[in-house]
């Protein structure tokens, strides 16, 4: 990489001076400050790495690639926010620790609207295949007052890394809500949480497996709960011990979000009766909402 002249960094500077004057005439703070960040990055950007031509075109061919496979069921520009820690960077920013308030993450691709719904101790696997997994726990705010009546979102993938909605068959599995009780206690069955890859056939992808980065995924459970006068919350749990919580795709990992799953093996009884045939898991996820408007 050549140093540029000082002749040179005079022109980009003037150049970039412009840039930035040409907002002097927006009406909305908010929208000029956020441009004015961004262009001085950008140009800072190209400036520190002295982008090539070659380079700028790869990278609008790349932005190109991104919009013509966005759709209605393929977002590759959240993905690439996703693997680039812009999700999880603007959702540290946002969810300020409130008192013990349970901690946010990604939301993904994978949340469909009206799921089904299943009564408390329900099954939401609905014929997904993997181990059956007993989570429990219970939905309270910061001051430690059970929440009755939250809804409760679950989703994940089956043990083949596959949700529901990347088969081509319409089920519906692996997702479910339910509502917690007037004790704010919630329980559901569904199947322990395996790795798998984000979307990787497309322009994410082949950038992850240019810069020698893998597409895989910790293992993990998604939830959003939702309850009157508490703020909205998108989060997953993890399995303690699995191999990628430090290597997650989408840096979506918090250590007050990694779970045990206690193994049972076949034949031990599962406290609601339920005849489970092999062998079982068991997590406890104890979910602390914040008020709304913190
Ligand atoms: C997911 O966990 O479902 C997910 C999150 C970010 C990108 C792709 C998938
Ligand atoms: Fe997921």
């Amino acid at each position: 990489m050549t140093t540029p002249s000082d002749e040179r960094e005079r022109r980009e500077a003037v150049l970039l001076d412009r840039v930035l004057r040409s907002f002097d005439d927006c009406a909305d703070p908010r929208l000029r400050e956020v441009m004015l960040s961004l262009v001085r990055h950008l140009h800072g950007f190209l400036r520190e790495v002295r982008l090539t031509e070659k380079e700028w075109a790869a990278g609008i061919a790349f932005l190109t690639a991104a919009g013509d496979i966005t759709g209605p069921k393929r977002q590759e520009f959240i993905l690439l926010s996703d693997v680039l820690g812009a999700s999880m960077q603007t959702i540290t920013i946002n969810d300020e620790a409130h008192g013990d308030a349970t901690e946010a993450t990604v939301f993904g691709p994978f949340f469909v609207e009206d799921s089904p719904r299943v009564p408390i101790g329900g099954d939401i696997a609905f014929g997904a295949p993997g181990e059956p997994c007993l989570v429990e726990g219970t939905v309270t705010d910061t001051a430690g007052r059970p929440v009755p009546g939250a809804r409760i979102e679950v989703w994940e993938a089956d043990e083949d890394g596959r949700y529901d909605v990347q088969y081509d068959d319409d089920r519906t599995a692996g997702r479910a809500h339910l509502i917690s009780g007037d004790d704010g206690r919630y329980a559901f069955w569904g199947i322990t949480p395996t790795p798998y890859p984000i979307p990787h056939d497309g322009p994410v992808g082949e950038l992850l497996a240019a810069t020698g980065r893998s597409p895989m995924r910790a293992s993990h459970l998604h939830f959003m709960v939702t309850a009157a006068g508490c703020r909205r919350l998108v989060t997953h749990i993890f399995v303690r011990g699995d191999e990628l919580l430090d290597r997650d795709s989408v840096f979506g990992v918090k250590d007050s979000l990694v779970k045990d799953f206690e193994r049972h093996p076949a034949g031990t009884p599962a406290p609601d009766g339920r005849a489970v045939g092999g062998t079982w898991s068991q997590a406890r996820f104890d979910i602390v909402l914040t008020p709304e408007g913190k």
